[in-house]
């Protein structure tokens, strides 16, 4: 035998004999670990074989088998999947701060200045210093009832503009946010409205989306599902956007000097950064970020939930006619409604509150991170594992809800379940630490937009369409709206001097 194949030979030996050390000694370390059951995962993949294009889809059918604590592989991460009320309080109340870790996924790197905006960052001192900001600053009962006038001529905007939903949250919250509609020819536009909804539904589906690389690190380099490109791309467009943003803010501060009075989102968080006395200072990425998130997550919402409401009223007519009851009653028809009436109106409550069950917008919350090993029902969860808190399974779950597939307000009336993270069996915000610092303002927005469609418009599906015809599929990303855009046909129901037309 050639002397060096030998030595080689005898190495090569060598080499698997530690690695079968190695695994036995890795398998044994994992013995003493009691995971939470679920399926056996394969090599590399894990169980991401098992996860189809609706991954909440996927995993609903996966907790059906595996029970209410589940866990996953996806790639080289361990995922514990929580789906029922008991896990969900154990996850986000009893255990919450152990969880409140985010993975470091792709996408907060490349659309979100790495990792500075709120949604991306790390449980720390940055994150502290933001959601305390949210708290006092952005999305105080101060500040977003001094920007009711923006909702309110927003809502009279659509009823001009009548065939695009999408439209009045994007206004109020780049108002609302921005100061100004960037997209508006008469306000100096810097970017048409087209593109500026093209971009933020790009970054909702590349937040959201299942990057092979986020679960296989070292296969991130190939790109192979093109996703990075994409976010890159995207990452351009939209910084230069932003960057147009902040200048414009910064430059009125200056001319204004002691004059300046801070009108929105963008120029509250300049002032906050200006403080001496921040914990974490506040550079123009943080404020870009910041300012990112806050289009992203107020945008979207309100017009998916609005769409899905509409969707399922086409299919139970009845419920349209109880709401228009409740909103002639309690407003009457001499004018519109307005923020002040919601809380005579627990039909229209109820109704937003059913479409949030049956539609959640973010139907496995956003993955959270442990922090540390937790024990959980006599189950391990060990550091680094990815969190996903199945909402969509809990809210349609048939040991809570009567006929949980059936669109049905009236189980709302007279119930004191309420959508702000204290019950469990309805979290369309989340709960606990990280739950949506914006939800005040997101059910105001749902509520009273709710309340406007169905007071000034009879809605009817296009010619020769049946309700039974009216498709119901999603799109995952970080929201889930309808796959296919719904088309109606609308008319007032209110006398046309209150339509401005
Ligand atoms: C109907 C409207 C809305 C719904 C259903 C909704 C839902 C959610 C959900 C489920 C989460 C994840 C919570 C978790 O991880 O446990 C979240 C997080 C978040 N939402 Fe909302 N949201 C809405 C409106 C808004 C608005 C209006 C804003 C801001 C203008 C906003 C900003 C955010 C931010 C920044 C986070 C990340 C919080 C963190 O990681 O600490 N959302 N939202």
């Amino acid at each position: 035998m050639d002397p060096l194949t030998g030595t080689h030979a005898l190495a090569l030996l060598g080499i698997a004999l530690l690695l079968l050390l190695l695994a036995r000694f890795r398998r044994r370390g994992r013995k003493q670990h009691n995971l939470p059951p679920g399926p056996k995962p394969w090599p590399i993949i894990g169980n991401l074989n098992l996860i189809g294009p609706l991954p909440h889809r996927s995993i609903h059918e996966l907790a059906q088998r595996y029970g209410p604590i589940m866990h996953l592989r996806f790639g080289s991460y361990p995922v514990a999947v929580a789906s029922s009320v008991e896990m969900a309080r154990a996850f986000l109340k009893t255990h919450d701060i152990a969880f409140a870790g985010r993975p470091k996924f792709t996408s907060g790197k490349h659309t979100n200045y790495n990792f500075k905006n709120i949604t991306w960052s790390q449980y720390g001192l940055y994150w502290r210093q933001i959601r305390k900001m949210c708290l006092t600053e952005l999305f105080s009962a101060k500040r977003i009832s001094s920007h009711e006038y923006i909702r309110k001529e927003e809502m009279q905007a659509l009823i001009l503009v009548k065939d695009r939903l999408a439209s009045l949250s994007l206004n109020v919250i780049s108002r609302m946010v921005l100061g100004r509609k960037y997209t508006d020819e008469k306000e100096d536009a810097i970017i048409s409205r087209d593109e500026f909804k093209r971009i933020l539904d790009e970054l909702l589906f590349l937040s959201g989306v299942y990057n092979i690389g986020d679960h296989i690190p070292w296969l991130n380099f190939l790109d192979s599902q093109g996703y990075i490109r994409r976010m890159k791309k995207l990452w351009v467009k939209l910084d230069n956007f932003l960057q147009h943003v902040l200048n414009e803010h910064i430059e009125r501060r200056q001319r204004l000097e002691e004059k300046f009075v801070a009108t929105d989102l963008v120029d509250v968080l300049l002032e906050f950064a200006d403080q001496p006395d921040l914990d974490v200072k506040l550079e123009r990425d943080n404020i870009k970020a910041l300012t990112q998130d806050l289009l992203a997550g107020g945008m979207e919402s309100s017009s998916v939930i609005a769409e899905w409401t509409l969707t399922e009223i086409f299919r139970k007519p009845e419920i349209f006619k109880r709401a228009t009851e409740e909103l002639d009653r309690v407003i009457g028809k001499e004018r519109w409604v307005e923020e002040k009436d919601i809380p005579n109106l627990p039909y229209i409550r109820a109704i937003a509150k059913e479409v949030m069950r049956l539609h959640p917008v973010v139907p496995m919350l956003i993955p959270r991170e442990a922090m540390e090993d937790v024990r959980i029902d006599g189950y391990d969860i060990l550091k680094g594992t990815r969190i996903l808190v199945n909402i969509g399974t809990i809210q349609k779950d048939p040991k809570i809800w009567e006929n949980p597939n059936d669109f049905c307000p009236e189980r709302f009336i007279g119930s004191s379940i309420d959508v702000k993270g204290h019950d469990f069996e309805l979290l369309p915000f989340g709960a606990g630490r990280r739950i949506c610092p914006g939800y005040p303002l997101g059910i105001l927005v749902v509520e009273s937009s709710l309340a406007t469609l169905l007071q000034g418009f009879n809605w009817k599906l296009p010619p020769g369409m049946k309700a039974r015809d009216l498709d119901m599929e999603e799109i995952f990303g970080l929201s889930t709206p309808k796959k296919i855009p719904l088309t109606a046909v609308i008319e007032p129901r209110l006398p046309a001097h209150l339509y401005n037309i």
